[in-house]
């Protein structure tokens, strides 16, 4: 190689690196989550039982961890990210033991952030009304996680195995609840995830990484759907 190519060289590597550099910080981020996944997760998926269902059919998964790891036994199941109520309800179905007890968090004002394209700041409102699922077992505590887990948690007893189900969508919401829940979060506890590798994994997948890492847990992956985008896992 010449002088000249080798000066043309170092150009382009000048070039390439001010380009990644200038570009979106949600980008880097992104690159840097997937990596995560790829090297610290995707592992655990792949002991994780699979299960093919639509997203019309999430019920399937829900069904099965029911079935096998609560069996007849009543639970403890916290949602958060409640909206309408669909999930909650199919929860209600499939674990209709009187001593179960349901708890479903949201401000039912939407989401807090601007989220994907077709999700931004306030979708999934539902004007503040909270759905009406006819069941003595649940109970709704509305407002922002931010200002409602705290105090939930600390009159909270629980009494059941913990299911909880993350269905917030947003890195910030997810993660807050996690590291607030840490205490409750006893090995054997479940958690569902609803979004899991959204948004190149910087969102649900990222706050388990980053509850795990900040407070020193570790997870068993239990199920997956093969695009890894609904998960359950359990907390050892
Ligand atoms: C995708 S929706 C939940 C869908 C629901 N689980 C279902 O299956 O139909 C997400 C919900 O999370 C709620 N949410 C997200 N972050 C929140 C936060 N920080 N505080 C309260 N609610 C929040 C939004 O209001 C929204 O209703």
């Amino acid at each position: 190689m010449d002088a000249e190519e080798v000066v043309n060289r170092t150009e382009v590597v000048k070039e390439v690196i001010s380009m990644l550099a200038n570009g979106p910080a949600e980008k880097w981020n992104w690159y840097y989550r997937t990596r995560q996944f790829d090297e610290a997760i995707e592992l655990k998926a792949q002991d994780a039982m699979l299960l093919d269902f639509d997203y019309e059919n999430r019920n399937v998964m829900y069904q099965c961890i029911n079935d096998r790891f609560a069996r007849k036994a009543p639970i403890d199941y916290l949602e958060f990210g409640v909206a309408g109520g669909v999930s909650m309800k199919h929860w209600l179905d499939i674990n209709p033991n009187p001593e179960s007890r349901f708890y479903g968090f949201d401000s039912f004002e939407g989401l807090p952030e601007d989220w994907t394209a077709s999700s931004p700041k306030g979708s999934f409102s539902q004007e503040g009304i909270v759905p009406d699922l006819q069941d003595k077992r649940v109970r709704f505590i509305k407002g922002l996680f931010q200002e409602t887990v705290e105090p939930f948690l600390r009159i909270f007893k629980p009494r059941n195995k913990l299911v909880v189900h993350m269905d917030a969508d947003l890195y910030s919401s997810t993660l807050y609840c996690l590291m607030h829940l840490n205490r409750h979060l006893l090995p054997g506890s479940i958690i569902l995830f609803d979004e899991f590798n959204s948004r190149n994994c910087s969102d649900e997948c990222a706050a388990l990484a980053d509850y795990c890492k900040a407070c020193h847990r570790d997870f068993k992956m239990l199920a997956r759907r093969e695009d890894n985008m609904k998960v359950a896992v359990e907390m050892l």
